[in-house]
């Protein structure tokens, strides 16, 4: 009989030795979603472990993170006041402008990524500012906003951003105002691939930001297209980001390796709510073993391509690495 494969499966030492794909903390970036206010510390029902916080509680939240050593956060805003253009967000006394600045000042050594986007912000949910006639977003008249909210968040003393809304001609325009206005060294990691998932729901009940009407297939991208995914992230590059993003993670890992091989640029993974949900409904029911489920899911990303991931499993898998 001709073995190949299992002498080198039979020691320990030299599984490690051998092993191809690693996963470090510092793969990890961990969400947080902030809330006007004070002392707050909501739990959200669909997402055991995921809750809103108030400012003051984040920085403590921050605390626990750099002791797990988690080096990055992505931010999320829920305002007080959301009306049809996302005034919050475009504020420097606004909710993630706030926040950005007491989280580097308690903590100048975490680095800072806000989302960019105006689902949050807008009294109808949708990523940017409404065309009524087309009953969809505005795609020039929301560049112009993201432009602004872009510089709001880089004078608070933001590390990265990452814009998320899905607008064509997006990226350039966001380094050319961010250029214009002394930012030059301000890097941009773009949502370059992402689609229009299910899996995003628990998220819009954390982040407060589902849509009033209709659904945001007029930006985000059909799930069901390969060829396009691949021409979405190439042309962030073209246009000047820094890191490319596929979101969802799970259902699209034929995109992360066919991006990883259509470019040199970092590539990140977003491992979105629903997909967190989904282990964490399965580990209340005791059907999977979670820690190793979760553990092989965050090592096949980093296999599939990936470089980074965001993922709300970042503390749990930290403490394990
Ligand atoms: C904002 C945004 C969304 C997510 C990240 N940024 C929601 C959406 O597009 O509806 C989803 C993240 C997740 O599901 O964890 N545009
Ligand atoms: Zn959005």
């Amino acid at each position: 009989m001709f073995k190949r494969f299992r002498r080198l499966r039979i020691n320990p030492n030299l599984r490690d030795l051998v092993q191809e794909t690693h996963l470090h903390k510092t793969d990890l970036i961990y969400p947080l979603f902030i809330k006007s206010g004070q002392g707050i510390r909501n739990e959200i029902a669909s997402m055991p472990g995921v809750f809103q916080l108030s400012i003051d509680e984040a920085i403590k939240e921050c605390e626990s993170l750099k002791t797990l050593g988690i080096t990055a956060i992505i931010l999320f805003g829920i305002p007080e006041v959301k009306d049809s253009i996302g005034s919050d967000a475009l504020c420097e006394h606004g909710i993630i402008a706030t926040a950005i600045k007491a989280i580097k000042s308690a903590h100048p050594d975490l680095f800072i990524i806000t989302d960019l986007c105006f689902c949050e912000y807008t009294d109808h949910g949708h990523c940017g500012i409404l065309d009524h006639k087309h009953q969809t977003v505005n795609n020039d008249a929301t560049l112009d906003i993201l432009n602004n909210q872009a510089c709001i968040h880089a004078q608070a003393g933001v590390d990265m951003i990452a814009p998320s809304g899905m607008m064509d001609g997006m990226i350039i325009s966001l380094r050319d105002a961010l250029d214009k206005a002394g930012f030059e060294n301000l890097p941009i990691m773009s949502y370059s691939s992402k689609f229009a998932s299910a899996y995003y729901g628990p998220f819009r009940d954390v982040a407060e930001s589902a849509p009033s009407f209709g659904d945001r297939r007029s930006y985000q991208m059909n799930p069901a297209n390969r060829r396009e995914a691949i021409l979405e992230s190439i042309e962030d590059e073209k246009e000047g980001a820094d890191i490319l993003m596929i979101k969802p993670a799970l259902a699209y890992m034929d995109i992360i390796r066919e991006v990883r091989d259509a470019t040199r640029l970092p590539l990140a993974v977003y491992n979105v709510s629903g997909e967190y949900a989904m282990l964490k409904a399965a580990q209340k029911a005791g059907i999977i073993d979670y820690e190793r489920v979760m553990m092989e899911t965050l090592l096949g990303f980093k296999r599939a391509g990936a470089d980074l991931i965001i993922t709300y499993h970042a503390k749990e898998a930290a403490a394990l690495l």
